[in-house]
């Protein structure tokens, strides 16, 4: 489905991806693991064309997405949930769910809506509210709700539990979990959470220094890997 070929990306002239290799297969979820700083988001922004520069191929179901402006890429079926939850806080919840159905290119509208206000009641709720004035984890909710207005086949969540009450943290893995397993949709998970990570992806990839270092199934994911890894 989604298939990552040989990609570098710049800020200006300093490198921050170095020749990433991933392959994510159809219904599939892929949870993406390093320390700080090591070009998680960088790769999440590369698959949307938000670096100055990338080389390589970006490939979504066969075809190379590398050159495609920011908008066509979300067109093509893949949502996009950035760290730090993107909203936009001057407008109302209804509002920021209307530019996720506004990029939607599906037909299924109505499935998707009941499905996005089944999962989070709280947008329901604070539909009129303005999206600044929502907590950090409602903002998350949000975000995801956004996303999935597209009717993506694919969702790329950047620390989607970084910075939220306990609570929340739990409903929103049973999300994102519920749309792998029931839903069919294929993710790519950027995590701190090994724990989480491991009781939920089929595939993990470890970065460090722009490039990914180790990969494979979830159940290969050893504490060795964790501790050479991740441990700071
Ligand atoms: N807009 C930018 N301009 C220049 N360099 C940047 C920019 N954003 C990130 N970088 C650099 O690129 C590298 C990778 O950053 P990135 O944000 O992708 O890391 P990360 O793995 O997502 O970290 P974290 O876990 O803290 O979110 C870092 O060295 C960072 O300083
Ligand atoms: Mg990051």
């Amino acid at each position: 489905m989604l298939e990552i070929r040989n990609l570098c990306g710049f800020y200006g002239n300093s490198a921050a991806l170095r020749n990433v290799e991933l392959s994510v297969g159809d219904g599939e979820f892929v949870a993406v693991l390093g320390r700080n700083g090591v070009g998680k988001t960088t790769l999440l922004r590369a698959l949307f064309g938000l670096l100055d520069r990338t080389t390589g191929e970006i490939r979504l179901g066969g075809e190379d997405i590398s050159g495609w402006p920011t908008h066509k890429r979300a067109r093509a079926g893949i949502g996009y949930v950035p760290q730090g939850r993107g909203i936009l806080p001057e407008f109302t919840v209804m509002e920021n769910l209307r530019m996720g159905a506004f990029a939607r290119t599906s037909d299924r509208g109505e499935e998707v809506e009941s499905l996005v206000f089944d999962m989070f009641p709280m947008l329901s709720e604070f539909a009129g509210r303005a999206g600044g004035n929502l907590s950090g984890g409602q903002q998350q909710q949000l975000a995801i709700a956004r996303a999935l207005l597209t009717d993506p086949d694919i969702i790329v969540l950047d620390e989607p539990t970084e910075g939220i009450q306990p609570n929340v943290v739990e409903l929103i893995e049973d999300v994102i979990v519920k749309l792998n397993r029931d839903h069919g949709i294929t993710i790519v998970l950027v995590e701190q959470d090994i724990g989480f990570a491991r009781k939920a992806s089929s595939k993990f990839a470890i970065m460090e220094k722009g490039r990914i270092v180790a990969s494979g199934a979830a159940d290969e994911l050893t504490d060795e890997l964790v501790h050479r890894h991740m441990s700071v």
